[in-house]
């Protein structure tokens, strides 16, 4: 059986990265994958005035899986809210009902020096954070920016319904029972009702997993706790806005935010797969981006969507060997090593998967 797969290179370094996923994908016919592009974001707006274009959401339903590269650039920024490329990535998040965002967070040993942390703190570092994706403080209505008594106001609503907790929760018990059965529940409960109900719930559906051991964080200990001793963690379960700040801040745990692949699924393991890093803007189009966390982001579609746990490891073992070979993108280069372009790392990649 052909598996769909609808390929969103998006703006900036999108494009670049998205082709060496491409080309790995391509590297192994054995997976039988037919693949049909389509534009998002910015270039959704530019060709179809649209950051999410008609066509391009259908192209994406009727996919098995989606790989996506990144949207946003400085030319949109004065765009219409509705119009900007954001809008058109979280909208397709919506649409096709990926409310669980798993972002692994691992650092390759060889990466160990690239990270700002000493390497005793990361080393054999392996957490996954498991991010709401769909609701919270980004979805939640009213929200807008008005005149209230002469001056302006910005104003958007945290908001979680119990069944939307319930079922990422779910989604973070199973992963966490697959890996070291370790749970951490980050939140404001505090001060925030909305993490109040969002603790609660957890620990109902806690009640389901006696094998997972359940802890409780606020964010802002959280934050400090991943820069402090990142390896007590090995599950991380979190709203959309934590879960947004929190994964960056792990990817430079294990060297650069290059490096991390993410997973966006529904209830289905339908899935969009896409780098965790932004558009880049500034590096975009000089074919110096690193393409690692696209091509490991087609490691996991094969691991997620597919259930083909093999492929997904041959593609991860590559990255490793092209690694453990010295081969660096810039923004892991340090000295020593050989610095590559983008499309070079890609080709290195192709090269190990057949070795
Ligand atoms: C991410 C990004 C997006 C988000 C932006 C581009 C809308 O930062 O995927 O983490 O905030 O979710
Ligand atoms: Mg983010």
């Amino acid at each position: 059986m052909t598996k769909k797969i609808a390929v969103l290179p998006g703006d900036g370094i999108g494009p670049e990265i998205v082709a060496q996923a491409v080309k790995v994908l391509q590297a192994m016919p054995e997976l039988n994958i037919e693949m049909e592009e389509a534009a998002i974001g910015g270039a959704g707006y530019d060709t179809a005035g649209d950051p999410l274009p008609e066509a391009t959401l259908k192209l994406a339903r009727a996919a098995d899986a989606v790989l996506l590269g990144a949207v946003g650039g400085p030319q949109y920024d004065k765009l219409d809210r509705p119009l900007r490329p954001e809008r058109g990535l979280l909208r397709i998040r919506k649409e096709l009902n990926l409310f669980a965002n798993l972002r692994p967070a691992l650092l390759y040993p060889e990466l160990a020096e690239s990270s700002s942390l000493k390497p005793e703190v990361v080393s054999g570092l392996d957490i996954m954070i498991v991010r709401e994706l769909t609701g919270d403080v980004y979805f939640g209505q009213p929200r807008g920016i008005e005149v209230r008594n002469g001056e302006r106001v910005g104003f958007n609503t945290m908001i979680y319904a119990e069944s939307e907790v319930r079922r990422v929760a779910r989604v973070a018990f199973d992963i966490a029972m697959k890996r070291g059965k370790k749970l951490c529940s980050v939140e404001k409960a505090n001060v925030l009702e909305c993490s109040e109900l969002w603790k609660e719930v957890v620990l109902e559906v806690s009640k389901d997993y006696p094998e997972v051991e359940l802890s409780h964080m606020y964010v802002d200990n959280a934050a400090m706790q991943l820069v402090k001793w990142p390896k007590q963690f090995d599950v991380i379960v979190t709203g959309n806005i934590f879960g947004d700040i929190l994964s960056d801040q792990a990817s430079m745990l294990s060297g650069s935010i290059g490096m991390l692949p993410s997973a966006s699924l529904d209830q289905n393991n339908k899935g969009m797969y896409e780098p965790i890093h932004g558009s880049a803007p500034d590096i975009a189009g000089k074919n110096i981006a690193n393409p690692l966390a696209t091509i490991l982001s087609a490691a996991m579609m094969l691991r997620y969507t597919f259930g083909d746990e093999a492929n997904a490891k041959r593609i991860e073992a590559a990255v490793r060997k092209v690694l453990a070979d010295g081969i660096r993108t810039a923004d892991i280069y340090t000295a020593g090593t050989k610095k590559v372009s983008c499309s070079e790392m890609g080709d290195a990649v192709v090269a190990a998967l057949k070795a």
